[in-house]
């Protein structure tokens, strides 16, 4: 129905490509002429209640003050839709895990992040829902094609689009359907909309968690076989603890969404130390180098988009820098003892200086420098030569 090189506003925005699609809408990335920027545009078609659609995304959004909620700049109804203008994410959690492709079995294929980027990411979505949830928004939809990773490495919870609100008679009565996304709803959920609370977003939260460490969806946190699921993947049993609990069937049972933001915390420092024996098996350099190696292929992939702007591949370089500083914090207090070992995947990006060196140059620098190469080698010779004054530069600067 839209198609790129469509102009609205008079103008203002040019959409440029297709970049989603979700239940209600579909989302461009387009061109914001007036603010000289890009911008995600969200199309939710007038025929499907878009109109509707859109203004309650507005109203939720509004209501929760937090950054860790994706910015709407604004909204207005053309071309058959009523359009949502959006900051532009880099990818979505779903595409950071996925790989887009299906194995024999049909199933995506997906690896699991490393357990202290896990970690980070669910502890930044609990901020966001802490106030969601004080300001009487619960979103009803938390799950990975839901949550996005920016330019800068930040995570943002987007799509209020089906946000309960209380006190409010249009949401809260609303008629039976059943609104939401399975495996990511809990048991209240699943069987009344109306019985939705902040606690339903919790439950969502410990299976997006869960898909993290997996790179599929549990079966439901509050059976048995879960667990044993989870253990078996090898999972820190005080991770499984906190995720059986996140998970309850019974809501009053489950920690709000500060709480669990400090249960994450206090696991993530408690793990990093270095007789945290337990997680051992995470901190092994393979995970580490196959986040690298996965984040370069999707920048490879979203490469061949010959739309994009030259500014999209400094967003992924900050993407991999900003994970991988979860990464380095955690390593800090375990020690080194891991960064000797790092197989050379990414070479230039990974290698870091002899242990008397070290400090003379970050590994962000680093990291930075190698997604320089890494692009460059992509671009062909001219863009190395680019590439190579741009290490000179890393390094000299340091
Ligand atoms: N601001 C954005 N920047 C980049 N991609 C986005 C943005 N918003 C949404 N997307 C992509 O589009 C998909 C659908 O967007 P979403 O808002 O969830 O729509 P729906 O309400 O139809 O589910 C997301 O899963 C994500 O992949
Ligand atoms: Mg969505």
């Amino acid at each position: 129905m839209h198609a790129p090189g469509l102009c609205l506003r008079d103008g203002r925005y040019r959409l440029l490509a297709e970049i989603g699609r979700g239940g209600s809408g579909v989302v461009w990335r387009a061109l914001d002429i007036e603010a000289r920027t890009e911008r995600a545009l969200k199309a939710l078609p007038l025929a499907a209640g878009g109109a509707e659609g859109a203004a309650l995304e507005v109203e939720a959004r509004v209501r929760v003050q937090h950054p860790g909620a994706l910015a709407i700049h604004g909204h207005f109804e053309e071309a058959g839709a009523a359009w949502l203008v959006l900051d532009l994410a880099v990818l979505s959690l779903q595409a950071l895990v996925e790989s887009g492709d299906l194995d024999s079995a049909g199933q995506p294929v997906a690896e699991p992040l490393p357990l202290p980027v896990a970690l980070h990411v669910a502890g930044a979505l609990c901020d966001v829902l802490a106030s969601a949830h004080r300001a009487g928004v619960v979103h009803r939809d938390v799950k990975p094609a839901n949550i996005l990773l920016m330019s800068g490495g930040e995570v943002r919870l987007t799509d209020f689009g089906i946000a309960r609100m209380w006190a409010d008679s249009r949401t809260q009565t609303s008629s039976g359907a059943i609104l939401g996304s399975l495996p990511w709803m809990a048991p209240e959920q699943r069987r009344d909309p109306r019985a939705v609370r902040p606690a339903t977003d919790i439950y969502a939260l410990a299976v997006t968690l869960a898909w993290m460490l997996l790179g599929y969806s549990p079966a439901e946190l509050y059976v048995p076989a879960a667990v044993e699921e989870l253990r078996g993947a090898g999972i820190p049993e005080p991770v499984v603890q906190l995720l059986v609990r996140a998970g309850s069937w019974a809501p009053d049972e489950r920690m709000d969404a500060t709480r669990f933001g400090e249960a994450l915390t206090a696991l993530a420092d408690e793990l990093a130390l270095p007789d945290g024996s337990d997680a051992d098996a995470w901190a092994a350099p393979g995970p580490r180098s196959a986040l690298v190696a996965r984040l370069e292929a999707r920048q490879r992939r979203a490469s061949g988009d010959p739309e994009r702007s030259d500014s999209s591949d400094a967003g992924w370089r900050d993407v991999v820098v900003t994970l991988l500083d979860a990464w380095s914090s955690w390593e800090a207090i375990r020690g080194e003892a891991t960064d000797l070992a790092l197989p050379p995947v990414a070479p230039a990006a990974l290698t870091r200086p002899p242990p008397q060196e070290r400090g003379a140059i970050s590994s962000r620098e680093l990291l930075v420098a190698g997604g320089l190469l890494g692009a460059g080698g992509l671009l062909g010779a001219g863009a190395i030569v680019a590439s190579a004054a741009a290490v000179w530069i890393a390094l000299s600067s340091s």
